[in-house]
């Protein structure tokens, strides 16, 4: 894999990449692949637009952080389970000041989720699942997952961007690794919680009918601008690490984000 931006380089070391400004600071990043259509599918799931490239990032992202938070519908159609962190993996997490453990979130009203399965029995201590719900969800669904997770309620109607990436930081997660889907994105982008976008764009054109990386119901005034601070590329494939300029409403510069 080479480095397009900042520096062009050969054979760059992916956890280097994306440890810059992140692992010291924290923040909120989003993980997306793409085509170059703009699908954020290919055969309903994200599979089909994955690259060897874009596997390595996904992982390397992981390493580099303290929680992994999705919405309901990857969690549900991708088939997440508790993330076992292996032996190698923990040696990486560890020469970059990280915990052994990654706990997932999963941001959910409707709570459709079965206690009994993986994400919630295979967790090893100190990494209970996490689900970020809200005050609408039903309440004997709530009841049930709160024995087998953190069951933290942010917001009335749905989950609250910000009260969501708070309730995570007081836990101590403040690397903050979101991966997806569209719903969740836009709602994280509208609320003004997320920071970095990183985009894997594959070289491939899908055609029409999959959804983008943002769709739903978030309201969303203006467009938000990116800085692109580097990219990547392999393969015919590229690898973006965007940083948010501006809130969606506003688009006015962030006081958290730094150069
Ligand atoms: N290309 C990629 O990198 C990528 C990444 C991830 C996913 N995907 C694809 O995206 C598709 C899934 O899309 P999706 O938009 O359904 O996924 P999603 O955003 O993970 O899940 C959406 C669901 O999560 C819950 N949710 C999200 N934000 C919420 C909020 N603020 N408040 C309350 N509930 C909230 C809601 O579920 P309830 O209301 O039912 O609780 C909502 O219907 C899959 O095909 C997956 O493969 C692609």
């Amino acid at each position: 894999m080479r480095a397009l931006l900042p520096e062009p380089a050969d054979d760059v070391d992916v956890h280097a990449f994306y440890a810059t400004d992140w692992v010291d600071t924290g923040g909120l990043r989003v993980n997306f692949v793409a085509s170059a259509d703009g699908a954020a599918q290919a055969d309903g799931r994200s599979k089909g637009l994955q690259t060897s490239g874009d596997n390595r990032i996904f992982a390397a992202l992981r390493d580099l952080a303290d929680v992994v938070m999705a919405g309901l519908g990857t969690v549900t159609i991708e088939g997440y389970r508790a993330i076992r962190v292996s032996p190698r993996r923990a040696a990486i997490r560890r020469e970059h000041g990280l915990r052994d453990v990654l706990p997932t979130a999963v941001v959910t009203r409707s709570l459709r989720l079965d206690a009994g399965s993986s994400l919630f029995t295979d967790v090893v201590p100190d990494a209970r699942t996490i689900v970020l719900t809200c005050e609408a969800a039903p309440v004997d669904r709530r009841r049930a997952l709160a024995e087998v997770a953190d069951v933290v309620l942010c917001g009335d109607r749905e989950v609250d961007a910000a009260l969501a990436r708070a309730a995570l930081e007081e836990r101590g997660l403040t690397r903050i690794l979101s991966e997806g889907g569209p719903n969740a994105f836009a709602h994280l982008a509208a609320g003004g919680a997320v920071d970095e976008l990183c985009l894997s764009v594959t070289p491939l054109l899908v055609g029409p009918g999959p959804t983008r990386i943002i769709v739903g119901d978030a309201e969303w005034d203006a467009p938000a601008a990116l800085e692109l601070a580097g990219l990547l590329e392999e393969d015919g494939a590229l690898f973006a690490r965007y940083r948010m300029r501006g809130t969606i409403a506003s688009s006015g510069p962030r006081e958290s984000m730094g150069g």
